[in-house]
């Protein structure tokens, strides 16, 4: 898709960090720009944000919505096309939020939270969209759905569970959506970014109050500590640029980097790592050993901090004076081991 002028995108998670860098991008391309996202406060300033960015007012629809909400979302795209005429030639679905600790911790609270944000309000969208789309748009105009996921969707941690496998799931389901909308003259793109500058680590603060059973140690604390992490991100409009750079140019997957050698070497780690299991015996063994050394090794290399500081070992991050380590246990869980809590 390369012709944005005068259509329609919808950006799921909008009202803030990565989505609103998006909104940005694609309403700077002249495009009407609808916004979604569960908080009113957080409209209320993207719109500002949008006009003050040079995007007309006339062309922004700010729409509150819970996006795990089926008859909700389905509310959001009837307003869509009751404002600006029609669905979304561009679907951005970006909403998310992330919550980390031992997986074995994990509460169904954790799960539902993460995956039904994650995982489950991107197949809503797809699922709402794809057919007013394709009935609107098929071999008449250039229409285009994408995702923002994330490098997690390539890994697993034992700490980061629900949030790594909702982003390989959302992977995997674009590749599905790219391959499927060929024949009606569209793709799909699935942005995997490492870091954003956004305000994810405040997630935790908006998680809804029916699933706030958590099984992790989750404090001010713990959410400064991610706020740090998250400080050293890309920014969210370059970000957006590098989404629409992929977009134009039919990428399935983007992988907006700083350091795409370092990238390349860490995929290509993690691909050879299962490839490994075709192999048997002491043949694999001796090369898994190997392999795990170097990946050590390189991980601790992504991981240093901006200012080049060696990473201590809470999944690679220096916690900040006046912090907490986030990914820890809740205190009182006895079946978990003590180094998995915090140590007071
Ligand atoms: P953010 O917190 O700044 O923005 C996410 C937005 O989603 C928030 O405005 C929030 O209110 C909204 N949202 C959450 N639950 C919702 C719901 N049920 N209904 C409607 N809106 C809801 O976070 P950020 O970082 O900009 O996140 C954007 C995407 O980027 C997410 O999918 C995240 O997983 C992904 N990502 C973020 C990374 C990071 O380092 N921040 C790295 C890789 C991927």
């Amino acid at each position: 898709m390369r012709d944005f002028k005068g259509k329609i995108v919808f950006v799921s998670g909008g009202a803030s960090g990565g989505g609103l860098g998006q909104a940005k991008v694609f309403g700077r391309e002249g495009m009407k720009v609808a916004i979604g996202d569960v908080r009113q406060d957080a409209l209320d300033n993207a719109v500002k944000e949008l006009i003050a960015f040079g995007i007309p007012e006339k062309d922004i629809l700010a729409i509150k919505v819970d996006l795990t909400d089926r008859a909700d979302y389905t509310r959001c795209a009837d307003k869509i096309e009751e404002v600006f005429g029609g669905p979304p030639h561009l679907l951005i679905q970006t909403a998310g939020v992330n919550s980390f600790g031992p997986i074995e911790a994990s509460t169904f609270d954790d799960f539902d939270w993460v995956m039904g944000v994650c995982l489950n309000h991107v197949v809503n969208g797809l699922l709402i969209f794809v057919p007013r789309m394709i009935k609107a748009y098929a071999h008449k105009t250039e229409f285009w759905v994408a995702t923002t996921s994330s490098m997690g969707a390539f890994m697993a941690g034992s700490g980061t569970g629900p949030y790594s496998a909702s982003k390989a799931a959302v992977n995997n389901l674009m590749y599905s959506y790219a391959e499927a909308l060929k024949p009606y003259g569209a793709g799909a793109t699935v942005l995997c970014p490492g870091n954003i500058n956004s305000n994810i680590g405040n997630a935790e603060k908006f998680r809804p109050a029916n699933l706030r059973n958590t099984g992790y140690h989750v404090s001010e604390g713990t959410m400064a500590h991610l706020r740090s992490i998250h400080a050293t991100g890309i920014d969210p409009v370059e970000l957006g640029e590098i989404l629409k750079e992929g977009i134009e140019n039919e990428r399935i997957i983007v992988l907006p980097d700083h350091t795409p050698e370092l990238r390349a070497q860490q995929l290509r780690g993690l691909n050879e790592t299962i490839e490994d299991y075709t192999l048997t015996g002491a043949e694999r063994a001796a090369k898994a050993a190997k392999r795990a050394e170097e990946m050590q090794k390189m991980f601790a290399e992504m991981a240093k901090n901006s200012d080049g500081k060696e990473a201590p070992p809470m999944m690679g991050w220096a916690v900040p004076e006046g912090a907490e380590p986030f990914g820890m246990a809740r205190d009182d869980l006895d079946w978990i081991d003590s180094s998995k809590k915090l140590q007071k």
